[in-house]
């Protein structure tokens, strides 16, 4: 069923699960997502940044989105990942989108507090779950072949500038940088668990963790037990999607039918979104 997103994290919050928040660009991801969450009976999210929104189109995805989710019997949330401005969260919104991350994070912190300060009032009359961000999340959602990156320390999420930022923008989530990377790197990715022990002292509202694909998955439930709802994935999936397609094409370079080619793409992506449901601890929940 369609959902809203206060309900679902208010339950993960409550009995210590995450929900993924899963990035799609497709109509058939989309519903692979979706099929996957209710095979499993887990809430899910599912997201597209503001170019996965540009190439589809919001009003094709928000309206796909609530046919296909009606027939669920988990509930299912549509979210907008990473708008950078005003204008897209209006897009998003108006298309009907119930929930939106406004990313203010390369801004100065004043000029974040405003944007997004700005965007809470836009949807808090609207009944629009928001979502900030508060300190830098490197990367971008690919295959990097550096290892690591390297994060300068002041990118981090300071504790107590989130929680003047929680304050003065009013938004209902925030996503936190502690280690956390866009994208998968040679190794996995480490988390400052302490920082966000400490950010949980001091946040009220539900936290986010972006980066979701190539973390090291002890660290993974460690932040969730420490108060993570929310986690994004999209890098794993889009390997799952394109790497299912080049071996399909590789085998049979002469199909051009894509509803043969496709499936093994498909299969792909739900064995990962099956496999974080399961990280995530929010299988059977529903
Ligand atoms: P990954 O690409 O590392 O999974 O991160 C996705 C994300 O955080 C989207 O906002």
């Amino acid at each position: 069923m369609v959902a809203s997103m206060g309900e679902i994290l208010a339950r993960a919050k409550k009995d210590k699960y995450g929900v993924g928040a899963f990035n799609f660009t497709n109509i058939e991801v989309l519903e692979t997502i979706l099929k996957t969450a209710k095979r499993l009976r887990s809430p899910v999210i599912a997201e597209t940044s503001e170019s996965e929104m540009n190439f589809l189109g919001a009003e094709v995805i928000a309206a796909s989105f609530n046919v296909l989710a009606e027939k669920l019997t988990v509930p299912a949330v549509l979210h907008l990942d990473h708008g950078k401005s005003f204008s897209s969260v209006e897009m998003a919104v108006s298309a009907g989108y119930s929930s939106v991350h406004i990313d203010g994070s390369l801004l100065t912190d004043p000029e974040n507090i405003k944007i997004t300060r700005a965007v809470a009032d836009y949807a808090g009359e609207r009944g629009i779950f928001v979502e900030g961000e508060i300190g830098r999340i490197p990367g971008t959602s690919t295959v990097h072949k550096q290892e690591g990156m390297k994060i300068n320390l002041t990118d981090l999420t300071d504790p107590s500038a989130a929680a003047s930022f929680f304050a003065a923008t009013k938004v209902n989530c925030l996503a936190v940088s502690i280690g956390n990377l866009h994208g998968v790197y040679p190794g996995r990715e480490r988390l400052d668990l302490n920082r966000l022990g400490a950010i949980t002292e001091v946040v009220r509202g539900f936290l986010s963790l972006h980066g979701g694909s190539g973390i090291c998955e002890a660290d993974v439930k460690s932040a969730i037990q420490l108060g993570i709802q929310k986690i994004n994935v999209n890098t794993e999936l889009r390997q799952a999607f394109i790497g299912g397609i080049r071996s399909e094409m590789a085998a049979n370079p002469e199909e051009i039918r894509p509803y043969e080619v496709l499936p093994e793409a498909l299969e792909r992506v739900a064995k990962v979104v099956e496999e974080k449901i399961y990280l995530f601890g929010s299988d059977g929940k529903y």
